[in-house]
């Protein structure tokens, strides 16, 4: 039987259908982001006015009608207050009109799924880079299994401190993409460079990289910014690597859309003879079809939710999410 998977932490409303496994439907709609970034209510109003059409599209997509539907579910948290209770509102009215299961999916472990369902990767260590959030995970099976967060940003995500930066340099959004453009044909020139173990920062970098755009061509800055930053969040990988032992790397989260991010972790991967895999950009972006993923698996694994239970958390972490699968 089918799953309905609704995504709508951020600018994305997306509605996925997933089968026995197999993603049947992905559709999605996107609020257009402006200079200011995402406003989270102005975001909300336009995920609650597209709610009917997102969902008959996946529907549609899927070749399924909603009585084919045998549960749904949201994505709780990590994300924008405003934002996600629309999300739960919208797989809560789905789930009382046609009497069917709901469980609530932790955002990070939509997006680790669905590249680790993807690469068919038993126990990879994950890299997971985005907006707000940037962290090397793995699955451990203590005290209950989950993603245990190996490091992790101190501050803010390597997604927003691109974004910021793209504003200093008065790019256009997509701003990631805006800098990787940009960042084309650069030169090194110095950056602070933070790791403390296997946790990093990106503040000081931010506010260096933005002071430097004073002084220096802004095409060097852009490059130097991402060579950084990205060799950091490597650096930290490999010693989890080391650690772990684990032989497979996924890299995951919007971030992960970066070409150059993709090829220094080939890099490091090929250094130590292990496997690094990427899943395709439309499941980096955010997606509906990693929430219908993962909540097929709880609904499998008996990780249903009481209605009266189903909330949103903006900051529900990884690692308190319970893999059972
Ligand atoms: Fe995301």
């Amino acid at each position: 039987m089918a799953i309905l998977g609704i995504e709508s932490s951020a600018h994305t409303l997306g509605v996925g259908v997933s089968e026995g496994g197999r993603i049947l439907a992905n559709e999605k709609m996107m609020y257009k982001i402006e200079d200011k970034g995402v406003i989270p209510a102005k975001a909300a109003d336009l995920h609650a006015e597209n709610a009917r059409i997102a969902v008959e599209a996946a529907l549609g997509k899927a070749g399924l009608s909603i009585r084919d539907i045998a549960g749904v579910g949201y994505t709780k948290g990590p994300g924008m207050g405003p934002c996600l209770r629309v999300g739960q509102l919208i797989a809560r009215t789905i789930s009382v009109d046609n009497s069917i299961p709901i469980t609530q999916v932790n955002h990070a472990v939509g997006h680790i799924e669905v590249a680790r369902h993807l690469s068919r990767a038993k126990d990879p260590l994950v890299i997971y880079v985005s907006g707000g959030n940037s962290q090397i995970l793995g699955l451990v099976d203590a005290p209950f299994r989950h993603y245990h967060v190996f490091g992790e940003t101190l501050d803010i995500g390597i997604g927003n401190m691109l974004d910021g930066f793209a504003r200093a340099a008065k790019l256009n959004p997509a701003w990631g993409s805006s800098v990787a453009r940009l960042a084309k044909g650069g030169r090194y020139i110095d950056m602070p460079y933070t790791v403390k173990g296997m946790d990093f920062t990106f503040t000081g970098l931010l506010t260096h990289a933005t002071n430097a755009l004073r002084s220096n061509p802004h095409r060097d800055v852009a490059y130097s910014l991402q060579e950084t930053s990205f060799a950091m969040l490597c650096e930290a990988a490999e010693r989890a690597l080391m650690l772990t032992g684990k032989n497979t790397i996924l890299v995951c989260g919007g971030v992960a859309q970066s070409e150059r991010l993709r090829q220094m972790v080939s890099t490091m991967a090929i250094s130590h003879s292990v496997r690094s895999f990427v899943a395709p950009d439309e499941y980096n972006a955010d997606n509906g079809a990693m929430i219908a993923l993962v909540a097929e698996k709880m609904l499998d694994h008996g990780m249903e939710c009481a209605l009266a239970d189903c909330d949103i958390n903006q900051r529900y972490r990884v690692d308190s999410a319970e893999i059972r699968w």
